[in-house]
């Protein structure tokens, strides 16, 4: 339940002359009365599927380790000697951890890419280290190789009780078509990864691959394909993936379809089209509770995201679509829902460098959609400005724990890209947003969606019984 702006109208009350009517102390007993009903609202709250009251201060252990606020201080490396020929290569040192982070050559390096020696080997697990998230690390899959599924989502898949990670498969070399081209890799196609505890994971091969030969195909190797997602439809009974596809120079801005009877593909690749006629580059895919899918992308030169339904069988948008968050240029939509609220995350427009994520919310899914902040807690200022030095692709839902998602996101390594990182992090929607809104008297409209940083974390123990 919400509070709207209904206080607005207060200024229209009328006091008679010879009345002993106060207009302040009628204003404080309505602004008391919404004090009160709005407290009310964010303590107690209809949990919808249980019935009952469901406490919102949440004292639970496992939620408080996940919502511990963690201080991460990287220091600036001290100024090192440069020969002349470097100086006069790149004149300007890295001054800022942003700078830094993009330097190839940094110091800090393995801090932000750390090595082989400590990646998250499930297989090899020693115990202590069982189940454990490690936000940056290597991620390795069970055969012992790093795990290629980056710009990503997962698929909880109802039919056979597994997890599916579908994401860019770019383990292969990284180069600049041109000299001001963003660096990137071949197309190889779409890796899908296996899993029934989100922490192992096996490797089910490229369920979608690249063209080899024709130059004239969506796939061909030299285009681009990106931020593959898959959902099922239960009508149909198929797979359906919805990806990015562009051409070298991402002037193209499509969406291409795929579809597999199986959620280990291989998948079919059907079209690609300019969803209503306008340009699409990074997009996500959400299936509603209804069954009703939509497409997010962002367009117009990624000045604005755009929205629509899917039809019945996925395989196209429908006619309606509505702008949103227009003007804002906001790229990588992430889109969950939290009881009957719609939320979505973003980050700005940057290619491979990191920059502030923003959450937003609406009450419907077609909008209006508004900014509600950075979602990002703890590590330090710049952590928190480039969100974890990633970058946004999906938020995965964890019914088990009330309010819990887990935020995915690519920490990308532009001068490597098929070593980049993934930086999973626990996200929770719980509590008033800290800056309310500026029309709305103060009265918070939306929870806050926190993503908080961990150097390392997991789920509760035993979190797929939790309920
Ligand atoms: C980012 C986008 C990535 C990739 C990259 C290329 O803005 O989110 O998916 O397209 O640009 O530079």
């Amino acid at each position: 339940m919400r509070l709207k702006n209904k206080s607005r109208n207060l200024t229209t009350i009328r006091c008679y002359p010879g009345r002993r009517c106060s207009f302040s102390v009628l204003l404080w007993s309505i602004v008391g009365c919404l004090v009160l009903l709005n407290l009310y609202c964010f303590i107690f709250e209809k949990d919808a599927p249980h019935g009952g009251a469901h406490l919102r201060i949440n004292q639970h252990q496992h939620f408080r380790e996940l919502e511990e606020v963690e201080e991460d201080n990287i220091q600036m490396p001290p100024p090192r000697k440069r020969s002349a020929r470097a100086v006069k290569r790149k004149p300007k040192r890295p001054t800022t951890l942003i700078e830094e982070f993009l330097d190839e050559a940094s110091q800090l390096r393995h801090v932000f890419f750390p090595g082989l020696r400590t990646a998250i080997d499930p297989c090899r697990s020693s115990g202590n280290d069982t189940y454990y998230y490690y936000p940056g690390r290597m991620w390795l899959d069970t055969e012992g190789n790093p795990i290629q599924a980056h710009g990503g989502g997962i698929l909880h898949d109802q039919r056979t009780k597994m997890y599916y990670w579908y994401g860019e498969y770019k383990d292969g070399p990284t180069y600049h078509a041109h000299k001001k081209g963003a660096a990137r890799v071949d197309v190889i196609g779409v890796g899908c990864y296996s899993s029934k505890d989100l922490w192992t994971w096996k490797n089910e091969g490229i369920v979608l691959a690249a063209e080899e030969h024709n130059e004239t195909h969506d796939l061909y190797k030299l285009n681009v394909l990106e931020r593959p997602k898959v959902i099922y439809n239960e009508k149909t009974g198929k797979y359906v993936m919805w990806m990015h596809i562009d051409d070298t120079n991402y002037t193209k801005a499509l969406t291409g379809v795929a579809i597999s009877d199986l959620p280990t593909g291989p998948f079919n690749y059907l079209y690609s089209k300019r969803p209503h006629g306008y340009e699409s580059r990074d997009m996500t895919l959400f299936k509603d509770d209804d069954g009703v899918a939509y497409l997010v992308y962002s367009s117009e030169d990624n000045s604005e995201l755009h929205i629509g339904p899917l039809n019945e069988e996925y395989m196209d948008v429908t006619q309606s679509m509505r702008r949103i968050l227009v003007g804002q240029h906001r790229e990588a939509p992430a889109l969950f829902k939290h009881e009957g609220t719609y939320y979505m995350i973003t980050s700005g427009c940057t290619g491979w460098a990191p920059n502030e994520a923003l959450a937003h919310a609406a009450e419907s899914i077609m909008g209006p959609w508004e900014t509600i902040g950075n979602p990002c807690i703890g590590g330090n200022k710049v952590f928190r400005e480039t969100t974890f030095f990633a970058q946004s692709t999906f938020v995965l839902p964890l019914p088990e724990l009330h309010g819990s998602f887990i935020f995915m996101a690519d920490r990308w390594n532009p001068a490597d890209l098929k070593d980049s990182r993934y930086v999973w992090l626990p996200l929770r929607v719980s509590g008033p947003v800290d800056h309310p809104l500026e029309y709305n008297f103060g009265f918070p409209l939306w929870s806050r969606v926190s993503v908080y940083w961990h150097k390392r974390w997991r789920l509760p123990y035993r979190w797929q019984e939790i309920n």
